[in-house]
C-alpha cells in the first residue's frame, strides 16, 4: 500500500486526511462488507461516511446504473429528464413539505449552498443562524456557517453567521439542565440573539450533528425554535445530509423528532440517496424555491445516471423497510455497544438513535477530549476486521458507527464483539 500512499501524498492536498497509520485501499464491497487491496475482508460500520446507505454492490442499483449508462449518461437540463422528474416526485412526496419543488445537486455542500441562496434571496438578508458544533460542507459559503473550527478553514464569508446553543445536549453551559430546562434556555438564548439582530434569513441545523460526533438536542427543541422563528418570519433549513432516509430509525427525516414543528421550509439531502453516486438536493416550498429571479442550473445535478441509481436505491430502501431495520437492529446494536463500553474508563457517553451511534472518549475521570484513545480504538477495530469512523468538534474523540441500513442482527452482534475487543486496547 505504501507505494500508493506516497503517490497520494505527492498529488493530493494535505488537508484531505486519511484514516489509519497504514492507510487502507478499499477495492470492492458486497452487502455490509468491503475488501482491501490485500484481499482482507472488513465489516463496514461507516459506509464511506454514511453514504453506502442500503448495501455495497446492491444488484438493483448496479443494474439500474448499468442500464442507464447503456442508454444515455448525460443530456443536460435543457431537455426533459424522466428519471430526474420521477425521483423529484418521490422525494417531494416523502419530504412532508407542501407544494414542494426539488433541485438536484451533486453534493451536500452544493445542496446547502443552494438552500442558503434561496433563504437569503427570499428574505433579502445575508444573516444566518447556525448551531455550534455544526458541519454543512466545504464551499466558501458553507464553511462560513459551519460551527466546528476543525472543518472551517476561514472566517471570511459572504454571510453573517450567528451561532445558537442547542446542538450538543451533554456539554456546554446548559448540560446539567433537564431536557425541558435545556430547551427553555436555548430558546431564551435564541430570543436574546434575535433582539440584537435584524431580518435574519434562516436557521440551518442538522437534526443530529454528523461530523460533530452524533450529538443531538432533546426532541422538541426545533419545534420550540420554530415558534420563535415564525414570529420573525425566519426560515428553517433542516440539513438532512446524514439524518435522512430513515437512518435514525424512529423517523424518516431527522426533523420528525421535533414533529410538532411541522416540516422545515427547506430540506437538504445528499450522501445515502445515491448509495455512492453523487446525488444531493434541496426541497423547498414553491414560493421559496421559485424566488430566485435569475437562471440557474447544475450541469451534473440530476444527471440521468445518478437519478437512476437514486430511484433504484430509494425503491429498495422503502420496499425492504430499511428504516424499520435501522430502528430494530440499531436498537440492538446500541445495547451491545453500551454493554461493551460499561467499565471502560475512557468512555464518557454512548449516544445515538437508529444506525447512527456515537461513543465519546475522554481522558478517564475528566471532561477532556481523548483523541489518542479514539485513534487507538479505530486502529484496533481495523485490526479486528471492523471499519468505524471518528468525529467531534472536541479533537475528533468520538467514534462514529453508521453501517448500511440493511445491517443484519448477526452482523450487529459480530461488529459489537469486534468493537468490544478493540476497546480493550484502552
Ligand atoms: C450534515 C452535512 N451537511 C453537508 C455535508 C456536505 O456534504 P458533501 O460532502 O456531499 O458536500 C456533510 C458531509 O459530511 C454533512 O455531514
Amino acid at each position: 500500500m505504501s507505494g500508493l500512499y506516497d503517490r497520494h501524498k505527492a498529488v493530493i492536498p494535505d488537508w484531505v486526511a486519511l484514516y489509519y497509520k497504514d492507510p487502507l485501499e478499499i477495492t470492492h464491497g458486497e452487502g455490509r462488507h468491503v475488501w482491501d487491496a490485500d484481499g482482507r475482508r472488513y465489516l463496514d460500520f461507516f459506509g464511506g461516511i454514511l453514504t453506502t446507505m442500503t448495501a455495497h454492490a446492491l444488484p438493483e442499483v448496479t443494474k439500474a446504473v448499468a442500464e442507464q449508462a447503456g442508454r444515455i449518461i448525460h443530456s443536460s437540463t435543457l431537455y426533459l429528464n424522466r428519471p430526474m422528474v420521477e425521483l423529484a416526485e418521490r422525494i417531494a412526496g416523502l419530504s412532508g413539505i407542501p407544494d414542494a419543488r426539488v433541485f438536484f445537486t451533486t453534493s451536500g455542500t452544493e445542496a446547502n449552498d443552494t438552500a442558503l441562496l434561496l433563504a437569503t434571496a427570499y428574505r433579502r438578508s445575508n444573516q444566518i443562524l447556525a448551531m455550534r458544533n455544526s458541519y454543512h460542507g466545504r464551499s466558501f459559503s458553507t464553511v462560513g456557517i459551519t460551527g466546528n473550527r476543525a472543518w472551517s478553514p476561514t472566517s471570511l464569508s459572504p454571510l453573517q453567521t450567528l451561532y445558537v446553543h442547542g446542538g450538543v445536549r451533554t456539554r456546554g453551559p446548559y448540560a446539567q439542565y433537564t431536557d425541558a430546562q435545556f430547551i427553555e434556555a436555548c430558546v431564551a438564548d435564541l430570543e436574546d440573539l434575535l433582539g440584537h439582530t435584524r431580518d435574519v434569513a434562516a436557521l440551518i441545523a442538522e437534526p443530529v450533528q454528523g461530523v460533530g460526533g452524533f450529538t443531538a438536542p432533546p426532541d422538541g427543541l426545533y419545534a420550540a425554535f420554530r415558534r420563535v422563528l415564525d414570529r420573525h418570519g425566519i426560515l428553517w433549513i433542516s440539513d438532512e445530509v446524514q439524518t435522512g432516509w430513515g437512518r435514525t430509525g424512529e423517523h424518516f427525516w431527522g426533523w420528525q423528532a421535533h414533529g410538532q414543528a411541522g416540516p422545515p421550509d427547506i430540506l437538504t439531502f445528499a450522501k445515502g440517496i445515491g448509495n455512492g453516486m453523487s446525488v444531493g438536493g434541496v426541497v423547498a416550498r414553491a414560493d421559496v424555491m421559485n424566488c430566485v429571479d435569475a437562471n440557474s442550473i447544475s450541469t451534473f445535478g440530476g444527471s440521468p445516471i445518478t437519478m437512476a441509481a437514486g430511484l433504484a436505491n430509494l425503491s429498495y430502501l422503502l420496499e425492504h423497510d430499511l428504516q424499520g431495520n435501522a430502528r430494530r437492529v440499531g436498537g440492538l446494536l446500541i445495547e451491545r455497544i453500551r454493554a461493551a463500553c460499561a467499565g471502560v474508563d475512557a468512555v464518557r457517553e454512548v449516544r445515538g438513535r437508529g444506525l447512527m451511534i456515537g461513543i465519546e472518549l475522554t481522558e478517564p475521570g475528566t471532561e477532556r477530549a481523548n483523541p489518542d484513545a479514539a485513534a487507538t480504538v479505530l486502529e484496533a477495530a481495523r485490526e479486528n476486521g471492523l471499519l468505524i469512523g471518528k468525529g467531534g468538534g472536541h479533537n475528533t474523540s468520538i467514534l462514529r458507527i453508521a453501517p448500511p441500513l440493511s445491517l443484519t442482527v448477526a452482523e450487529a452482534e459480530e461488529g459489537a464483539a469486534m468493537l468490544e475487543a478493540a476497546l480493550r486496547e484502552l
